[in-house]
């Protein structure tokens, strides 16, 4: 086979790549992940900058992006709408034609895909979605892999995922272009006033209402109710979303006692955090999974977090280094 060539492409949606691509870019992070388990990395970014330009809070996608960086020898710089001019001061037109100067990549995480676009269109080198409203493209990556690694001998164009919850939102929309470009299935679980979010209508996706349709699962996903900048509405999404919290009755529809349960993180499923005890306090449970099904032996959520890192240092690599 012919191994795709990356180099200098941007990453703003899933369907930004062919399928061909993206099974090569979940290989590749395969392979980083194995090297770096044995304590092998290899300078594939050397002499590269990276600036990570951040308009939402992040823990994993920032971690993830400086580790990734920082392993193969490359830099990064954080900016953040505080402590830069971006956006304020200076329009990001002009924000992408300075960084261009500076750095090989430039990855953003904030609210629209346009802007996403202008870094891309103004700039010139390539850029990476780590979140907007619309889509979240590097997390889906590192999930397919997790899937991959728990479900050996299954292929990914024979799986099916079932997304519970906030089905219109930037991760369940992923999961829809990647049920789309791959050929699984792929169902959303959730109330109907939240179906027809996403633009894409093709014969491997359905959304409904129906529990029955989630027999057969590989995968059951959630994803917190109300996502960063919806905070306002939480008690509303409650109120819609509350019977579609992952619970153990949820895990046993799918009639599969291997179904993995999967999170993009971060979770409510306990009340560990100042806005689950808040708004518990004032009779509101925000929690979208239980904590049982959350700790469960069929709960991967943790290697997922861990392999954004191995699938951002794949797209990374594949896209910036000139050694591969
Ligand atoms: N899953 C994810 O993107 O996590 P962060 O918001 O912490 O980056
Ligand atoms: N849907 C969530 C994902 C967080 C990783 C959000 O946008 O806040």
């Amino acid at each position: 086979m012919t191994l795709p060539n990356l180099k200098g492409k941007s990453f703003l949606s899933l369907l930004d790549f062919t399928a061909e691509e993206l099974l090569w870019l979940i290989e590749l992070s395969a392979d980083l992940k194995a090297m770096k388990k044995r304590g092998i990395t290899q300078d594939l970014l050397k002499g590269k900058h990276i600036a990570l330009l951040f308009e939402k809070t992040s823990t994993r996608t920032r971690c993830a992006f400086e580790t990734a960086v920082y392993d193969e020898g490359g830099h990064v710089t954080f900016l953040d709408p505080i402590s830069s001019q971006m956006g304020k001061k200076e329009s990001i037109e002009d924000t992408a034609k300075v960084l261009a100067r500076y750095y090989d990549g430039i990855e953003y995480r904030g609210y629209s895909q346009k802007t996403l676009e202008v870094l891309r269109d103004a700039g010139g080198v390539p850029v990476f979605n780590g979140l907007s409203d619309v889509e979240h493209p590097t997390q889906i990556l590192a999930d397919l892999l997790t899937i991959q690694e728990h479900c050996p001998g299954k292929g990914i164009s024979d799986l099916k995922v079932v997304f519970v919850g906030d089905v219109r939102n930037n991760v369940a929309a992923t999961w829809n272009y990647a049920s789309k470009l791959l050929g699984f299935k792929f169902v959303g679980f959730g109330p109907k006033e939240l179906f027809g979010g996403t633009p894409e209508s093709h014969e491997n996706a359905l959304y409904t209402e129906d529990i029955s349709c989630i027999e057969g699962a590989d995968a059951v996903y959630t994803d917190i109710w109300a996502s960063m900048g919806e905070e306002d509405i939480i008690e509303e999404r409650v109120k819609l979303l509350g019977k579609y919290k992952v619970t153990a009755e949820i895990m046993a529809a799918t009639k599969n006692e291997n179904c993995l349960f999967l999170h993009c993180l971060p979770s409510f499923h306990n009340f560990e955090t100042e806005l689950a005890k808040e708004w518990i306090e004032k009779g509101v449970d925000i929690r979208e999974v239980d904590d049982d099904v959350f700790r469960s032996k069929n709960s991967v959520v943790f290697d997922e977090a861990e392999n954004r890192m191995h699938t951002i240092k794949a797209i990374m690599v594949a896209t910036v280094s000139d050694k591969l």
